[in-house]
C-alpha cells in the first residue's frame, strides 16, 4: 500500500486532498495517511484529522490516518510527500499583505515583497525537509503545494539533492474549469498549453475537441466577471486591444503585473477596511473549523471553496495517481525546465505542460515564447533565483536586490526600506538573517 505523508496536515485544505484519495482510491490504493503538523499548529492538526478519519471511515476504506508532530517518524519510508505548511501562519501573511502597502506597493502572499518574504521563511524548511526525505525515505516523491511554490522548487532543485520533485498549483487547473465554464462545455473537453512560471503562467493555446478556440476565449477575458479563476483575486476585466495583441491567455496573477496601479488602488481600500487577503481567510478559517469541529460532518464542506485553492485536490491526486500508474498523460506543473522554454536555465524550475510518467513529468517543448511576454517571465525568473539565494544565505545585499529587480518595486530606495520593515517584523520567523 502506498504510504502518504502530508506536512502541514493542520491546513483547513486537508479534507480537500482527503476527498480526492478516497475518489480515486481505486486507482491509488493509500494505506497510510500521516498528517503532520508543529506545536503552533496542534489544535488544527487535532480537528482537522479527525475530520479525515471520520470522512475516510464514513467511505468506508481502509486508511490509516496518523496524526503527527514528529516529522521524522512520520517520513520513515514515505511513497509521497505532500507539503501545504505555512511558516509563521496567517498572522505572517498579514504582516506581508499590509507592510508594503505603507511604502505603496502591493502585499500579497506570492508576489512582490510579500512572496519574497514568505520564500525567506518557507525555504530553510523545506530544504530540512529534503534533508529529512534523503534520510528517511530517499525515493518518496515530494509533491509541494507550499507557497511561493515556484520559488521554493527552484530552491529545492538548487539547493537540495531531492531529485524527485514536483511543484504544484491550482491556477492551471483552475482555468481550466473556468473556460469549460465559459464554453459551457465538460472539462474533460479543453486541453490549454501552459507555460511560464508559477503564479506566472500563460496559456499559449487553447482547444476543445483539439480545435483552437483561443480567440474566443481571450475575447471573454476583456469581461471582469470571466477575468479571474480564483476566489482570492477580482478580475478587473482586460482591455479589448491589450489582450487581443497578447495573443495568450493570462492567468489571474498576471492583473498585478498588467494593472498595477487599479489592484493597489484595491489593495489599499482593503487595508483600510480590515479586508486584506489574510484577514478574509482568518474568518473564513475560523468558520471552517467551527464546522470541522461537528462530530456529525464527514464530508468536505462547501464552504472550503471559498479559499483560493479550490480544485487542489483534484490537482494533487491526478498527479500522484499519474506517477503511480505511469498514466503519461498531460498535466500542467512546475518542474526542471531542461531547455523545454527557450530563454528560461535548463536548470530552473518552469511551470509547463508535461507528461507525467512514473519517472516524473516530462515538459512539453514550448520553444522560444512569445516575445510580448517573454521579458517579464524571464525578471519573474531572476527574481526568483535571486530571491533563493537570500534565503538559503541570509545574505542582507541579496534581499535588497532580489526586491529591487521585482517589477512591482518602485525603486531601490522603497525596497531598502521594506526589507528592514519586514525583517524586523518577521524576525521570530527568519533565523538565517
Ligand atoms: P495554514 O496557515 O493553515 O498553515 C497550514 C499548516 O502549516 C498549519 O497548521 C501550520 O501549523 C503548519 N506549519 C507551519 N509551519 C510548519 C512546519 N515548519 N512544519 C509543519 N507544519 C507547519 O495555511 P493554508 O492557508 O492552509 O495554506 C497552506 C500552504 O499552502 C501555504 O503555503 C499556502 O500559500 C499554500 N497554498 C498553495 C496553493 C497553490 O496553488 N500552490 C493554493 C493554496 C494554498
Ligand atoms: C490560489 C493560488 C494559491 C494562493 C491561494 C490563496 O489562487 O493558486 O497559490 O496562495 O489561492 O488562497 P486563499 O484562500 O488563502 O487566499
Ligand atoms: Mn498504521
Ligand atoms: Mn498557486
Amino acid at each position: 500500500g502506498i504510504k502518504i505523508v502530508t506536512i502541514g496536515g493542520g491546513s483547513s485544505y486537508t479534507p480537500e486532498l482527503v476527498e480526492g484519495f478516497i475518489k480515486r482510491y481505486d486507482e491509488l490504493p493509500v494505506r497510510e495517511l500521516w498528517l503532520v503538523d508543529i506545536e503552533e499548529g496542534k489544535e488544527k492538526l487535532e480537528i482537522v484529522g479527525n475530520l479525515a478519519k471520520r470522512m475516510i471511515q464514513k467511505a468506508g476504506l481502509p486508511i490509516d490516518v496518523h496524526l503527527t508532530l514528529d516529522r521524522k517518524t512520520a517520513l520513515k519510508d514515505a511513497d509521497f510527500v505532500t507539503t501545504q505548511f505555512r511558516v509563521g501562519l496567517l498572522d505572517a501573511r498579514s504582516k506581508d499583505e499590509r507592510i508594503p502597502l505603507k511604502y505603496g506597493v502591493l502585499g500579497q502572499e506570492t508576489n512582490g515583497p510579500g512572496g519574497l518574504f514568505k520564500g525567506l521563511r518557507t525555504i530553510p524548511v523545506i530544504l530540512d525537509i529534503c534533508k529529512d526525505i534523503e534520510e528517511l525515505c530517499p525515493n518518496a516523491w515530494l509533491i509541494n503545494f507550499t507557497n511561493p511554490a515556484g520559488m521554493v522548487v527552484e530552491a529545492v532543485l538548487r539547493y537540495s539533492n531531492i531529485k524527485k520533485v514536483v511543484g504544484l498549483c491550482n491556477v492551471p487547473i483552475g482555468i481550466e474549469m473556468g473556460v469549460a465554464k465559459l464554453l459551457d462545455v465538460d472539462h474533460s473537453r479543453i486541453r490549454i498549453d501552459f507555460a511560464g512560471l508559477n503564479h506566472m503562467v500563460y496559456g499559449l493555446d487553447v482547444y476543445v475537441d483539439g480545435i483552437s478556440v483561443k480567440d474566443k476565449v481571450i475575447d471573454l477575458l476583456t469581461d471582469p466577471a470571466n477575468s479571474s479563476f480564483v476566489k482570492n483575486i477580482d478580475g478587473l476585466g482586460w482591455e479589448p486591444e491589450f489582450i487581443r495583441s497578447l495573443n495568450v491567455l493570462t492567468c489571474p496573477y498576471h492583473m498585478y503585473y498588467y494593472k498595477k496601479d487599479q489592484m493597489l488602488e484595491k489593495e489599499l481600500k482593503n487595508y483600510e477596511t480590515g479586508e486584506t487577503r489574510a484577514e478574509v481567510v482568518q474568518k473564513l478559517e475560523k468558520e471552517l473549523f467551527e464546522l470541522y469541529k461537528n462530530p456529525d460532518l464527514a464530508i468536505k464542506p462547501p464552504q472550503l471553496e471559498e479559499r483560493g485553492g479550490a480544485y487542489y485536490s483534484d490537482a494533487a491526486v491526478r498527479l500522484i495517481s499519474s506517477i503511480y500508474n505511469d498514466k503519461r498523460d498531460i498535466q500542467p506543473v512546475n518542474t526542471q525546465n531542461n531547455g523545454a522554454i527557450t530563454g528560461i536555465p535548463s536548470d530552473s524550475a518552469v511551470e509547463v505542460s508535461c507528461m507525467i510518467t512514473k519517472d516524473g513529468p516530462k515538459p512539453i517543448v514550448v520553444g522560444e515564447l512569445p516575445v510580448q511576454v517573454q521579458g517579464l517571465v524571464q525578471q519573474i525568473k531572476s527574481f526568483e533565483r535571486v530571491a533563493a539565494e537570500a534565503a538559503v544565505t541570509g545574505d542582507y545585499e541579496k534581499a535588497i536586490l532580489a526586491l529591487t529587480i521585482n517589477p512591482l518595486t518602485p525603486s531601490d530606495s522603497i525596497a531598502k526600506e521594506i526589507i528592514n520593515e519586514m525583517l524586523e517584523a518577521h524576525k521570530e520567523h527568519l533565523p538565517q538573517f
